[in-house]
């Protein structure tokens, strides 16, 4: 076998910085913030990886996703020498630090994009996607923005609409020109030099749109293209303003700028590519599996939360990944409800259970280990612009700030409460690490044991997937074996009833973990009991 690296072995924990330590008092979380929670992520916890979303300059028109200068860091996280720390002290503990790369478009206030709009001679002119209006001064085609309206926004001093796939302070660049990626690619040099082992690529199919414009053809049925239905974007299919196929190449060189700096340190990629069809998002790992390392599998996100349902995803996973690929699971982001509000507490822990115990790589979102939930917002303390725009859309329910203790702010921060840049969830003296830490059957708690366990136990890490057939409707069990190692069975409840399943006569093993907390040892597999809701880790004998 072929030896397994960290981003396959790990698990990694995504910071959104804004909402996780705040040194400074201002109400906004920083990056000394997440140098000083770093112990409490590799030693409590146990992951082996933190994902930063974007900490850039940048005037958060979409929260750093609008990047003002790819190579610095804003003023209200700390500088590059906090960043530098940051690496520094993360690899003393063993955690890999890897960051948001936001290839596709960059902020309006861009010195790039400020050049470009200057005229329409400028050398960075054709560096952004410029057209003329048509006849009747309506924009070059119908494409949408993802956040509502246009995709193209008309500048009146040089006379073209300019596209942008997301709000019009984010201009799409032009990968279709070589300087793009050349000036995209320095600055994947420059936090590689720096001691980054890997990006997270914000929406990495967009890159490249269809040369010649077209139209996209109308959704008749209005029906969602991902996994959640995103109000006026879906009238369209989006045939050509996203996913053209030579995103590929620009993906390959990426891969080989990234294999160039992997001699000693294995760097890594993960994309965000919300496709669902399936061979088309396997696409992303390349051909030779020489492209993104993984494109993020959104599929467990909004699912249908059923045994039969879930299984069938994560077989179809296994059957589409290409020779070699390695597998990954998401449970939640910045961009999506917390799955503990829309599964309910119990569930969540079952869905814990199984994002820990699936081959491939897990990515877990601050708070989710605590069991946060999302967290209504009055409309005057609302921030997102998606959600200002399409109302229902708005993403700050799941960006709150992340609950340490039963202390002021739940020690998110000394500001004064109302300074927070987003109010705390009214639970955070019940829900926070500091009180979890002291229950012995929290989910914190939970999520610690199924850390520290598949930290030290090599077939949850890399061993084959094998599916049980013959369970009760509501059961999904499989077992997990690495060559050479006694299997691990993992048994999930999905109901809200106690069921009974029935394992292969001669199995014998041993409960590490339930979901609840409360048992473990000998095990009866022939008979074996499951309450509402509860998972079940077993040790199989050899
Ligand atoms: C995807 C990011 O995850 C999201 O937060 C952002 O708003 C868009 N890309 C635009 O960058």
């Amino acid at each position: 076998m072929t030896q397994m690296l960290w981003w396959q072995t790990g698990v990694i924990y995504q910071i959104y910085p804004r909402s996780f330590k705040d040194t400074t008092g201002n109400g906004i979380g920083d990056l000394s913030g997440v140098i000083e929670k770093l112990d409490y992520l590799s030693d409590t916890l146990g992951v082996d990886a933190i994902w930063l979303s974007p900490f850039y300059p940048s005037p958060m028109a979409d929260f750093g996703y609008d990047v003002a200068n790819y190579v610095d860091v804003h003023p209200m996280f700390g500088d590059l020498q906090t960043f530098d720390e940051l690496v520094l002290q993360a690899h003393r503990r063993n955690l890999k630090v890897i960051i948001d790369l936001v290839p596709n478009h960059t902020s309006d206030q861009h010195r790039w994009f400020v050049e470009s709009r200057a005229s329409r001679e400028n050398p960075k002119r054709d560096w952004y996607v410029w057209r003329d209006a048509r006849p009747d001064g309506s924009p070059p085609n119908n494409w949408l923005s993802v956040f509502g309206g246009s995709a193209w926004e008309w500048d009146q001093a040089t006379q073209q609409y300019y596209q942008h796939s997301f709000l019009k302070e984010q201009p799409d660049l032009n990968w279709r020109n070589p300087q793009v990626k050349e000036a995209m690619f320095d600055v994947v040099r420059f936090w590689l030099e720096r001691g980054v082992d890997g990006f997270r690529i914000d929406v990495a199919h967009y890159i490249m749109k269809d040369p010649d414009l077209r139209d996209n053809p109308p959704n008749k049925a209005h029906e969602a293209q991902i996994h959640k239905s995103l109000g006026a974007y879906d009238s369209q299919i989006h045939l050509y303003d996203k996913g053209h196929p030579d995103a590929h190449q620009v993906y390959h060189e990426f891969r080989q700028l990234l294999d160039e700096y992997s001699h000693d340190q294995p760097r890594f990629s993960i994309g965000e590519v919300h496709i669902f069809d399936w061979p088309v998002w396997a696409s992303y790992y390349g051909k030779n599996l020489d492209e993104i390392h993984m494109p993020f599998n959104f599929t467990l996100l909004g699912v249908k939360w059923q045994a039969r349902v879930v299984r069938s995803l994560v077989d179809r996973l296994e059957a589409v990944l290409p020779a070699g690929a390695w597998p990954n699971y998401v449970l939640g982001n910045h961009d999506e409800p917390r799955f503990a509000s829309h599964l309910g507490m119990e569930a969540s822990r079952t869905a814990a259970m199984l994002l820990l115990t699936l081959r491939g790589t897990p990515t877990l979102y601050y708070g989710d280990e605590i069991g946060m939930t999302d967290v209504s917002i009055p409309v005057e303390k609302r921030q997102d612009p998606w959600g200002k725009r399409v109302p229902g859309l708005g993403r700050d329910p799941q960006r709150t700030p992340m609950q340490w203790t039963s202390g002021l702010n739940a020690g998110f921060s000394t500001a004064d409460p109302q300074a927070l840049w987003l109010p705390l969830s009214p639970d955070y003296q019940r829900v926070n690490v500091a009180v979890e830490l002291n229950d012995p059957r929290s989910m914190l708690n939970l999520y610690c044991s199924l850390l520290t366990y598949r930290r030290s136990h090599l077939s949850l890490q890399t061993g084959a997937y094998q599916p049980l057939d013959k369970m009760p409707e509501d059961v999904f069990a499989y077992v997990r074996r690495a060559q050479g190692f006694p299997g691990i069975l993992v048994v999930l409840n999905f109901a809200s009833a106690a069921v009974e399943a029935q394992l292969p006569g001669e199995w014998v093993g041993r409960l590490v973990l339930s979901t609840h907390m409360d048992r473990g040892g000998e095990i009866d597999l022939q008979r074996l009991n499951l309450r509402a809701f509860e998972g079940l880790l077993i040790e199989l004998d050899a």
